[in-house]
Protein backbone atom coordinates (compact mmCIF):
# COMPACT_ATOMS: atom_id res chain seq x y z
CA UNK A 1 0.00 0.00 0.00
CA UNK A 2 1.12 3.40 -1.10
CA UNK A 3 0.59 5.54 1.29
CA UNK A 4 1.83 9.78 0.36
CA UNK A 5 2.63 10.69 4.00
CA UNK A 6 4.22 14.00 2.94
CA UNK A 7 1.23 15.24 2.05
CA UNK A 8 -0.30 15.08 5.21
CA UNK A 9 1.97 14.60 8.27
CA UNK A 10 2.87 17.07 10.75
CA UNK A 11 4.90 16.51 14.11
CA UNK A 12 2.86 13.31 13.72
CA UNK A 13 5.65 12.21 11.44
CA UNK A 14 8.31 14.04 12.34
CA UNK A 15 8.41 13.44 15.54
CA UNK A 16 9.06 9.91 15.46
CA UNK A 17 12.12 7.13 15.49
CA UNK A 18 11.93 3.91 15.23
CA UNK A 19 13.14 1.23 17.55
CA UNK A 20 13.77 -2.46 17.74
CA UNK A 21 11.09 -1.85 14.22
CA UNK A 22 8.45 0.10 16.39
CA UNK A 23 7.59 3.39 15.79
CA UNK A 24 8.57 5.71 18.67
CA UNK A 25 8.36 9.41 19.76
CA UNK A 26 11.51 10.86 19.27
CA UNK A 27 12.04 11.93 22.62
CA UNK A 28 12.12 8.48 23.17
CA UNK A 29 15.88 8.55 22.23
CA UNK A 30 16.51 10.47 25.42
CA UNK A 31 14.92 8.26 28.14
CA UNK A 32 15.36 5.14 26.88
CA UNK A 33 18.42 4.64 29.39
CA UNK A 34 16.24 5.78 32.50
CA UNK A 35 13.46 3.43 31.29
CA UNK A 36 15.98 0.68 30.59
CA UNK A 37 17.28 0.93 33.94
CA UNK A 38 14.55 1.76 36.26
CA UNK A 39 14.25 0.42 39.19
CA UNK A 40 10.98 -1.76 39.69
CA UNK A 41 8.88 -2.13 42.31
CA UNK A 42 6.91 -5.53 43.17
CA UNK A 43 4.42 -3.91 44.69
CA UNK A 44 2.75 -1.94 42.16
CA UNK A 45 0.66 -2.32 39.50
CA UNK A 46 1.74 -1.66 35.72
CA UNK A 47 -1.56 -1.07 32.94
CA UNK A 48 0.85 -1.82 29.43
CA UNK A 49 -1.30 -0.62 25.95
CA UNK A 50 -1.43 0.01 22.52
CA UNK A 51 -2.97 3.53 22.71
CA UNK A 52 -6.60 4.03 22.49
CA UNK A 53 -7.08 0.80 23.99
CA UNK A 54 -8.76 1.54 27.54
CA UNK A 55 -6.09 2.72 29.15
CA UNK A 56 -7.67 5.30 31.17
CA UNK A 57 -10.93 3.63 32.17
CA UNK A 58 -8.72 0.56 33.05
CA UNK A 59 -6.37 3.06 34.81
CA UNK A 60 -8.88 4.43 36.80
CA UNK A 61 -10.81 1.16 37.49
CA UNK A 62 -7.35 0.13 38.81
CA UNK A 63 -6.37 3.08 40.95
CA UNK A 64 -9.90 2.91 42.86
CA UNK A 65 -9.41 -0.61 43.72
CA UNK A 66 -5.59 -0.24 44.64
CA UNK A 67 -7.06 2.83 46.84
CA UNK A 68 -9.94 0.95 48.64
CA UNK A 69 -12.14 3.42 46.25
CA UNK A 70 -10.94 6.52 47.86
CA UNK A 71 -13.25 8.80 45.99
CA UNK A 72 -11.46 11.98 48.01
CA UNK A 73 -8.45 10.81 46.49
CA UNK A 74 -9.96 9.91 42.93
CA UNK A 75 -10.35 14.20 42.45
CA UNK A 76 -6.56 14.35 41.80
CA UNK A 77 -6.24 14.20 37.84
CA UNK A 78 -5.40 10.92 36.97
CA UNK A 79 -2.62 11.68 35.40
CA UNK A 80 -0.87 12.51 38.97
CA UNK A 81 -2.08 9.26 40.47
CA UNK A 82 -1.09 7.04 37.58
CA UNK A 83 2.44 8.66 36.60
CA UNK A 84 2.46 7.76 32.67
CA UNK A 85 6.26 6.44 31.96
CA UNK A 86 6.89 7.77 29.00
CA UNK A 87 4.96 11.05 29.15
CA UNK A 88 8.03 13.74 28.86
CA UNK A 89 8.08 12.24 25.34
CA UNK A 90 4.59 13.14 24.28
CA UNK A 91 3.51 16.18 25.50
CA UNK A 92 5.66 18.97 24.83
CA UNK A 93 7.65 21.54 27.50
CA UNK A 94 5.29 24.22 26.67
CA UNK A 95 2.20 22.35 27.70
CA UNK A 96 1.38 20.75 30.93
CA UNK A 97 4.23 19.12 32.02
CA UNK A 98 4.66 21.27 35.02
CA UNK A 99 1.31 20.65 36.31
CA UNK A 100 1.27 17.05 36.24
CA UNK A 101 4.47 17.55 38.22
CA UNK A 102 2.09 18.62 41.31
CA UNK A 103 3.55 22.25 40.77
CA UNK A 104 7.03 20.68 41.36
CA UNK A 105 9.55 21.45 38.31
CA UNK A 106 11.79 18.58 39.56
CA UNK A 107 9.10 16.19 38.86
CA UNK A 108 8.24 17.65 35.69
CA UNK A 109 10.28 14.60 33.97
CA UNK A 110 8.11 11.56 34.05
CA UNK A 111 10.58 9.21 35.06
CA UNK A 112 11.38 11.27 38.47
CA UNK A 113 8.01 11.90 39.41
CA UNK A 114 7.13 8.51 39.19
CA UNK A 115 10.27 7.76 41.62
CA UNK A 116 9.18 10.45 43.80
CA UNK A 117 6.41 8.66 44.29
CA UNK A 118 5.38 5.82 46.76
CA UNK A 119 5.02 2.48 46.45
CA UNK A 120 2.75 0.81 45.85
CA UNK A 121 1.61 2.88 43.05
CA UNK A 122 -0.42 2.15 39.44
CA UNK A 123 2.60 2.78 36.49
CA UNK A 124 0.89 3.72 32.72
CA UNK A 125 2.93 2.95 29.67
CA UNK A 126 2.45 2.61 25.77
CA UNK A 127 5.71 1.07 25.64
CA UNK A 128 6.29 -2.81 24.42
CA UNK A 129 7.12 -5.30 26.20
CA UNK A 130 10.96 -5.52 24.61
CA UNK A 131 10.92 -1.77 25.84
CA UNK A 132 10.34 -2.20 29.26
CA UNK A 133 12.86 -2.21 31.99
CA UNK A 134 15.28 -4.64 32.47
CA UNK A 135 14.28 -5.92 35.73
CA UNK A 136 10.60 -6.68 33.95
CA UNK A 137 12.49 -8.50 31.18
CA UNK A 138 14.69 -10.23 32.74
CA UNK A 139 12.35 -11.48 35.43
CA UNK A 140 14.12 -9.77 38.26
CA UNK A 141 11.04 -8.10 39.34
CA UNK A 142 7.54 -9.34 38.61
CA UNK A 143 4.78 -6.61 39.33
CA UNK A 144 1.88 -7.30 38.44
CA UNK A 145 1.01 -6.60 34.79
CA UNK A 146 -2.63 -5.05 33.38
CA UNK A 147 -2.34 -5.45 29.29
CA UNK A 148 -5.76 -4.07 27.44
CA UNK A 149 -6.46 -4.53 24.41
CA UNK A 150 -9.17 -3.12 21.32
CA UNK A 151 -10.40 -4.35 18.20
CA UNK A 152 -7.65 -2.63 16.26
CA UNK A 153 -10.27 -1.11 13.78
CA UNK A 154 -11.95 0.60 16.68
CA UNK A 155 -8.31 1.58 17.94
CA UNK A 156 -7.42 3.14 14.83
CA UNK A 157 -10.82 5.26 14.79
CA UNK A 158 -9.79 6.21 18.41
CA UNK A 159 -6.36 6.96 17.63
CA UNK A 160 -7.23 8.93 14.54
CA UNK A 161 -9.48 11.22 16.02
CA UNK A 162 -7.25 11.55 19.01
CA UNK A 163 -4.25 12.73 16.69
CA UNK A 164 -6.77 15.27 15.35
CA UNK A 165 -7.75 16.32 18.64
CA UNK A 166 -4.10 16.99 19.40
CA UNK A 167 -3.07 18.28 16.21
CA UNK A 168 -0.51 16.33 15.27
CA UNK A 169 -2.39 14.64 12.12
CA UNK A 170 -4.08 16.22 9.61
CA UNK A 171 -4.74 14.27 7.17
CA UNK A 172 -7.84 12.32 6.23
CA UNK A 173 -9.00 8.47 8.18
CA UNK A 174 -8.17 6.55 4.77
CA UNK A 175 -4.30 7.84 4.81
CA UNK A 176 -4.10 7.28 8.75
CA UNK A 177 -5.81 4.10 8.59
CA UNK A 178 -2.99 2.89 5.75
CA UNK A 179 -0.21 4.03 8.21
CA UNK A 180 -2.07 1.98 11.03
CA UNK A 181 -2.18 -0.91 8.71
CA UNK A 182 1.54 -0.41 7.83
CA UNK A 183 2.55 0.28 11.43
CA UNK A 184 3.59 3.96 10.95
CA UNK A 185 1.34 5.24 13.67
CA UNK A 186 3.09 5.53 16.60
CA UNK A 187 4.06 2.84 18.70
CA UNK A 188 3.05 0.43 16.12
CA UNK A 189 3.07 -2.13 14.60
CA UNK A 190 0.52 -2.85 16.25
CA UNK A 191 0.76 -6.82 16.33
CA UNK A 192 4.16 -6.66 17.33
CA UNK A 193 2.71 -4.71 20.58
CA UNK A 194 -0.56 -7.24 21.18
CA UNK A 195 1.20 -10.94 20.66
CA UNK A 196 4.03 -10.54 22.87
CA UNK A 197 1.50 -10.04 25.66
CA UNK A 198 -1.07 -12.53 24.40
CA UNK A 199 1.83 -15.30 24.12
CA UNK A 200 2.38 -14.45 28.37
CA UNK A 201 -1.02 -14.05 28.97
CA UNK A 202 -1.11 -17.68 31.83
CA UNK A 203 2.10 -15.41 33.30
CA UNK A 204 0.09 -15.75 37.13
CA UNK A 205 1.38 -12.10 37.08
CA UNK A 206 -0.04 -10.70 33.84
CA UNK A 207 -3.62 -9.70 33.11
CA UNK A 208 -4.84 -9.36 29.60
CA UNK A 209 -7.79 -8.02 29.37
CA UNK A 210 -10.09 -6.88 26.26
CA UNK A 211 -11.94 -3.73 26.02
CA UNK A 212 -15.17 -5.22 24.37
CA UNK A 213 -14.90 -7.91 27.53
CA UNK A 214 -14.85 -4.38 29.82
CA UNK A 215 -18.11 -3.29 27.45
CA UNK A 216 -19.95 -6.41 27.95
CA UNK A 217 -20.22 -7.31 31.63
CA UNK A 218 -18.04 -4.39 33.15
CA UNK A 219 -18.97 -5.64 37.19
CA UNK A 220 -17.49 -9.49 35.92
CA UNK A 221 -13.93 -7.42 35.23
CA UNK A 222 -13.99 -5.38 38.13
CA UNK A 223 -14.10 -8.50 40.16
CA UNK A 224 -11.74 -10.32 37.98
CA UNK A 225 -8.96 -7.40 38.29
CA UNK A 226 -9.64 -6.90 41.97
CA UNK A 227 -8.65 -11.17 42.45
CA UNK A 228 -5.69 -10.18 39.86
CA UNK A 229 -4.71 -7.38 42.52
CA UNK A 230 -5.00 -9.39 45.79
CA UNK A 231 -7.76 -6.65 47.07
CA UNK A 232 -11.21 -8.36 47.10
CA UNK A 233 -14.05 -6.14 47.08
CA UNK A 234 -17.98 -6.62 48.22
CA UNK A 235 -20.95 -7.05 45.95
CA UNK A 236 -21.79 -3.51 47.04
CA UNK A 237 -18.34 -2.21 46.36
CA UNK A 238 -18.69 -3.73 42.88
CA UNK A 239 -21.53 -1.86 42.31
CA UNK A 240 -20.29 1.41 43.37
CA UNK A 241 -17.42 1.22 41.17
CA UNK A 242 -19.09 0.03 38.41
CA UNK A 243 -20.98 2.75 38.18
CA UNK A 244 -18.52 5.53 38.82
CA UNK A 245 -16.80 3.59 35.49
CA UNK A 246 -19.56 3.94 33.46
CA UNK A 247 -18.67 6.16 30.18
CA UNK A 248 -21.32 8.90 31.22
CA UNK A 249 -19.61 9.12 34.58
CA UNK A 250 -16.09 9.27 33.63
CA UNK A 251 -16.95 11.94 30.65
CA UNK A 252 -18.16 14.10 33.14
CA UNK A 253 -15.44 13.31 35.56
CA UNK A 254 -13.01 16.23 35.13
CA UNK A 255 -10.18 13.84 36.85
CA UNK A 256 -10.85 11.61 34.13
CA UNK A 257 -11.44 13.28 30.93
CA UNK A 258 -8.42 15.13 29.87
CA UNK A 259 -10.59 18.22 28.96
CA UNK A 260 -8.52 20.35 31.11
CA UNK A 261 -5.49 19.27 29.84
CA UNK A 262 -6.55 19.22 26.19
CA UNK A 263 -7.80 22.54 25.83
CA UNK A 264 -4.19 23.91 24.62
CA UNK A 265 -4.35 22.03 21.85
CA UNK A 266 -7.78 22.92 20.63
CA UNK A 267 -7.32 26.92 20.71
CA UNK A 268 -7.76 28.30 17.56
CA UNK A 269 -8.51 25.25 15.29
CA UNK A 270 -11.37 24.25 13.74
CA UNK A 271 -12.26 20.66 14.46
CA UNK A 272 -15.75 18.40 14.34
CA UNK A 273 -17.83 18.27 17.59
CA UNK A 274 -17.02 14.54 17.63
CA UNK A 275 -12.89 14.80 17.63
CA UNK A 276 -13.57 17.55 20.19
CA UNK A 277 -13.79 15.57 23.54
CA UNK A 278 -11.21 12.77 24.93
CA UNK A 279 -13.89 10.54 25.82
CA UNK A 280 -16.17 10.60 22.72
CA UNK A 281 -17.70 7.73 21.49
CA UNK A 282 -16.75 4.51 24.34
CA UNK A 283 -18.64 2.22 21.62
CA UNK A 284 -17.89 -0.80 20.22
CA UNK A 285 -17.79 -1.25 16.54
CA UNK A 286 -17.69 2.60 15.39
CA UNK A 287 -15.13 1.64 12.67
CA UNK A 288 -18.32 0.72 10.72
CA UNK A 289 -19.59 3.95 11.13
CA UNK A 290 -16.62 5.48 9.85
CA UNK A 291 -13.80 3.25 7.69
CA UNK A 292 -14.72 2.64 3.85
CA UNK A 293 -16.12 -0.67 2.70
CA UNK A 294 -12.86 -1.55 1.26
CA UNK A 295 -11.17 -0.10 4.51
CA UNK A 296 -12.98 -3.18 6.16
CA UNK A 297 -11.55 -5.30 4.25
CA UNK A 298 -7.85 -4.42 4.27
CA UNK A 299 -8.46 -4.50 8.17
CA UNK A 300 -10.34 -7.95 7.84
CA UNK A 301 -6.96 -9.29 5.62
CA UNK A 302 -4.72 -7.78 7.35
CA UNK A 303 -5.97 -9.38 10.70
CA UNK A 304 -6.50 -12.41 9.48
CA UNK A 305 -3.16 -12.87 8.04
CA UNK A 306 -1.34 -11.39 11.56
CA UNK A 307 -3.18 -13.59 14.02
CA UNK A 308 -2.94 -17.00 10.99
CA UNK A 309 -0.66 -18.95 13.31
CA UNK A 310 -1.88 -17.88 16.71
CA UNK A 311 -5.36 -18.66 18.87
CA UNK A 312 -6.00 -15.14 19.07
CA UNK A 313 -9.43 -13.93 18.64
CA UNK A 314 -10.14 -10.26 18.50
CA UNK A 315 -13.48 -10.31 20.83
P1 LIG B 1 -13.30 6.34 21.63
O1 LIG B 1 -12.38 7.33 21.02
O2 LIG B 1 -13.63 5.21 20.70
O3 LIG B 1 -14.51 6.94 22.23
P2 LIG B 1 -7.27 5.33 25.99
O4 LIG B 1 -7.62 5.66 27.39
O5 LIG B 1 -6.47 4.07 25.84
O6 LIG B 1 -6.66 6.49 25.28
O7 LIG B 1 -8.63 4.98 25.22
C1 LIG B 1 -9.56 5.98 24.96
C2 LIG B 1 -10.82 5.32 24.44
O8 LIG B 1 -11.48 4.68 25.54
C3 LIG B 1 -11.79 6.34 23.87
O9 LIG B 1 -12.52 5.63 22.85
C4 LIG B 1 -12.66 6.62 25.09
O10 LIG B 1 -13.90 7.19 24.77
C5 LIG B 1 -12.79 5.21 25.65
N1 LIG B 1 -13.22 5.19 27.06
C6 LIG B 1 -12.73 5.87 28.09
N2 LIG B 1 -13.44 5.66 29.21
C7 LIG B 1 -14.42 4.79 28.86
C8 LIG B 1 -15.52 4.20 29.58
N3 LIG B 1 -15.74 4.45 30.87
N4 LIG B 1 -16.35 3.37 28.89
C9 LIG B 1 -16.14 3.11 27.59
N5 LIG B 1 -15.13 3.65 26.86
C10 LIG B 1 -14.29 4.49 27.49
Amino acid sequence: MNVDEKKYITAFKKDKITVNGFSLPKKYEQLKEQLDDLEVNNSDVWIVTFPKSGTTWTEEMVWMIMNNLDFQGAQKFLHLRCPFLEESMLIDDTNKLEDNSGGNADNAHSINYLKSLTSPIVVKTHLPFELLPKQIKNNIKNPKMIYVTRDPRDTCVSRFHHARLLGSYGGDLETFCKMFLEGKVTYGPYWSHILPFWQMRRNPNLLFLKYEEMKHDLRKVIRQVSLFLERPLTDEQVEILNQHLTFDKMKQNPAVNYEELFAPFKKNRKIGEEEEKFMRKGIVGDYKNAMSADMIRAFDEWIERNIQNTDYVIS
